[in-house]
């Protein structure tokens, strides 16, 4: 892990650490890389940011720490640092929570490297350690069904297929296996270098201002797919998102846009998709290769590709939405400051 700032020149005395981590958007395979489908996701640039310095109580801006209030940091405290150590912790978010973006994934593994770096005084802890402790904090909080795709990219960067066995023509990072109310999961985690032809295509979020929860979004999912008639209609979606990997590695914008539109129409027939979710998408189709809810679902935000991304974030707000107008990340998780 390379550190931002030279941590040797640092002087001794009361460290303050800070780290960033980007948002995501699901491309492709949302709830169906729960049930065995690979998942494509990519990080925004949209960071949350997290720091932290020595303290006599632990304090969470400012305010006293209440671990039930906030049991993602709550879990990254108790795998990287001690309670007995009290901290004061900042959290500083561009990233709308509950919106499907994985802001507790990104506070996630922004919390657990400056936990680890403050433990070491040294260097944080791997990329690998963080997705995997920050993936456990997410299960927890989602009833065991959470697949590790938002972790995976938040600390990684770039673009990230996890998918449910090895892909040999990728980068190979780590493999998880996890047991969940449906099961054991497995999942291999690679990343996919992102054609330049799409780096430069801006990417319009629509957020619809509806919170929606991901632990109640997949248990309903779960439910469902109890009924057969279900089940037919998931695998739609996971064909989908297999056909997916290969349109994104030829990075032609409308061929990846036209099968995100129908991954839309899928998730809507899976009944994850909400009227203010299909208005968006609506409203932004006519300035868009292609669109589609991301993440849980439910509410939320939707995602364009799009080559008038002015127009598509008028289009968002005439409709009731926020508009976020965002691009590729290839950066993942780092330390952004290390200050006495
Ligand atoms: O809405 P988010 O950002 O929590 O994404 C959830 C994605 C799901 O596939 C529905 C769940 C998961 O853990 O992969």
């Amino acid at each position: 892990m390379k550190l931002a700032m030279d941590i040797g020149e640092v002087p001794m005395g009361r460290l303050m650490w800070r780290a960033e981590a980007p948002a995501k958007a699901i491309l492709f395979g949302e709830h169906a890389v729960l049930y065995g489908a690979p998942a494509i996701a990519i990080a925004i640039d949209i960071r949350a940011s997290v720091s932290i310095e020595d303290s006599e109580v632990w304090l969470l801006n400012g305010e006293e720490f209440d671990p039930l209030v906030n049991p993602h940091l709550t879990h990254l405290i108790s795998e990287f640092s001690t309670f007995e150590n009290p901290l004061s912790v900042s959290i500083d978010s561009a990233i709308p929570i509950a919106a499907g973006l994985g802001s507790s994934a990104a506070l996630s593994v922004a919390s657990g490297m400056v936990l680890s770096a403050s433990k070491n005084s040294d260097l944080p802890a791997s990329t690998e350690t963080l997705a995997r402790a920050a993936h456990r904090a997410e299960a927890r909080a989602q009833g065991g069904r959470a697949s590790p795709t938002d972790t995976s990219v938040s600390s990684l960067g770039g673009a990230v297929i996890v998918s449910s066995s090895r892909i040999s023509s990728l980068e190979h990072h780590w493999a998880i296996d996890m047991d969940g109310p449906d099961g054991t999961n497995h999942w291999d985690v690679h990343s996919l270098p992102i054609p330049p032809s799409l780096i430069s295509v801006p990417l319009v979020i629509g957020f619809t201002g509806i919170p929606s929860s991901t632990r109640e979004m997949v248990e309903s999912v779960a439910q469902k797919m109890e009924s057969s008639s279900f089940r037919i209609s998931m695998d739609e979606v996971s064909k989908l998102s297999i056909e997916s990997i290969d349109l994104l590695s030829k990075g032609d914008p409308q061929l990846i846009g036209d099968a995100m539109t129908r991954c839309h129409s899928l998730l809507q027939k899976i009944g994850v998709s909400s009227p203010e979710l299909d208005n968006l998408i609506e409203a932004v189709l006519p300035f868009s290769y292609g669109a589609k809810l991301t993440g849980a679902g439910g509410g939320g935000c939707i995602i364009a590709l799009s080559n008038d991304p002015e127009a598509c974030a008028n289009a968002i707000r005439e409709t009731g939405g926020t508009p976020y107008v965002t691009s590729f990340a290839d950066k993942g998780v780092r330390i952004t400051d290390v200050k006495s």
